[in-house]
């Protein structure tokens, strides 16, 4: 953070706590931009960040919660895990918290790691997981999505059976970059039918914003198979990426071993208290998914317009074609004051677009009407 904005930001921080102290007023009655936004400079439609900020009720557990910032965090950790518990129908040994879903993605791959593993993935998908494979002795495996840009799990599932030995197959689900889905009854119909060590670890960071009947959680398996894991992140429709809050959901069995490679109290205090009066509002989920579906409309409606494809999202980002170089457009979306998606090989011809609030929407699309009329895409 420069100088200047962390001056800036320090300020009004200290300013709206001074009205919290007297009366609660500000900062704590649910305006989405009370607190002032470090991005008053670029757009953000890069991370696949939600627009809303945290929850109201999140800021105040926030506030409230500094008291105890000096404690380590036992107590909001238990309530944590309880509340994500009840939440998905489990026993709290079954929940595993994550310093961000990603910690839980390093815990698998560093418990299952063998001599002889190897990890099998989508191509393209979500970084982390082949990324946390690097030091160790992981022979990767990537598979291309299929002509629905879903897992192909078929021809996954035959280079499993042709492996000698462990084997973890990452199932992101909705898949990033796409935002499109595998259908459910697939991938149960291939765990139902899994051998042993065969182990799947299944990234559900978007489970929330997905509303397709044909999808579901693989919280289902957990009870009776200890060689599935999946992964829940509080960045996405929680919108809480900054305080760094994630959870896996595992067999006990699985979950004893995801635990010898957590760092120990791993998440924080105030990220557990603000996560646990996220789940706390019933309406945290719906406002999220309209804020979302209202985003994309605006992005759908300039794609339409402007001859652009795109892939059916079932997330918080769309991926969609551009004509020309990725990297002359991202330079030239730099210099308009906009980020956007990183490369993701070897769909090079795509941006992938993360959906911020509605005049960021319109912000983009502007933006984009007059790359065509430069003739940029
Ligand atoms: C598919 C997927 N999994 C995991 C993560 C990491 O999430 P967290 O912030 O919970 O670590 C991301 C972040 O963008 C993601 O897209």
């Amino acid at each position: 953070m420069e100088r200047r904005d962390f001056l800036r930001t320090g300020v009004a921080l200290g300013a709206g706590i001074g009205a919290a102290g007297v009366g609660g007023v500000g900062i704590l009655t649910g305006s989405a931009h009370a607190f002032p936004k470090r991005s008053d400079g670029p757009l953000q439609l890069n991370s696949n960040e939600n627009p809303l900020g945290l929850a109201p009720a999140a800021r105040r557990a926030v506030i409230d919660g500094i008291a105890d910032a000096n404690r380590y965090p036992d107590v909001s950790r238990v309530e944590f895990i309880e509340a994500l518990a009840a939440l998905n129908g489990v026993r709290t040994e079954n929940i595993v918290p994550g310093c961000g879903s990603t910690e839980v993605l390093q815990m698998a791959v560093q418990a299952l790691a063998t001599p002889d593993a190897r990890l099998i993935l989508a191509e393209p998908t979500f970084e982390d997981v082949p990324w946390y494979c690097g030091p160790l002795d992981y022979r990767l495996e990537k598979v291309p999505l299929d002509a629905r840009f879903a897992h192909d799990l078929g021809r996954m599932q035959e280079r499993a059976a042709a492996a000698p030995g462990r084997v973890l197959i990452y199932v992101c689900n909705p898949n990033n970059p796409t935002g499109t889905l595998t259908p459910s009854a697939e991938v149960d119909a291939w765990i139902e039918s899994a051998p042993e060590n065969t182990y799947f670890l299944v990234d559900e960071a978007y489970y929330e914003y997905c509303e397709d009947p044909g999808y579901w959680s693989c919280v289902k398996w957990i009870a009776d198979r200890p060689n599935v894991i999946v992964t829940r992140s509080f960045s996405k429709i929680y919108a809480m990426a900054g305080m760094r809050l994630g959870y896996g959901i595992a067999h006990p069995e699985t979950a004893g071993l995801l635990r010898r490679y957590i760092g120990r109290n791993n998440a924080n205090h105030l990220a557990l208290v603000a996560a646990v009066a996220s789940l706390r509002d019933p309406e945290l989920i719906g406002r999220s998914r309209q804020a979302n579906t209202g985003g994309k409309q605006i992005l759908c409606d300039c794609l339409d317009q402007l001859g652009l494809e795109y892939l059916p999202s079932h997330t918080n980002f769309v991926l969609h074609r551009i004509t020309g170089d990725l990297r002359t457009y991202r330079t030239r979306m730099r210099e308009h004051d906009i980020f956007v998606g990183r490369p993701f090989p070897p769909m090079l011809e795509y941006n992938r677009l993360s959906i911020g609030s509605l005049e960021e929407m319109e912000r983009f699309t502007e933006v984009l009407r007059e790359f065509r009329d430069n003739g940029w895409v």
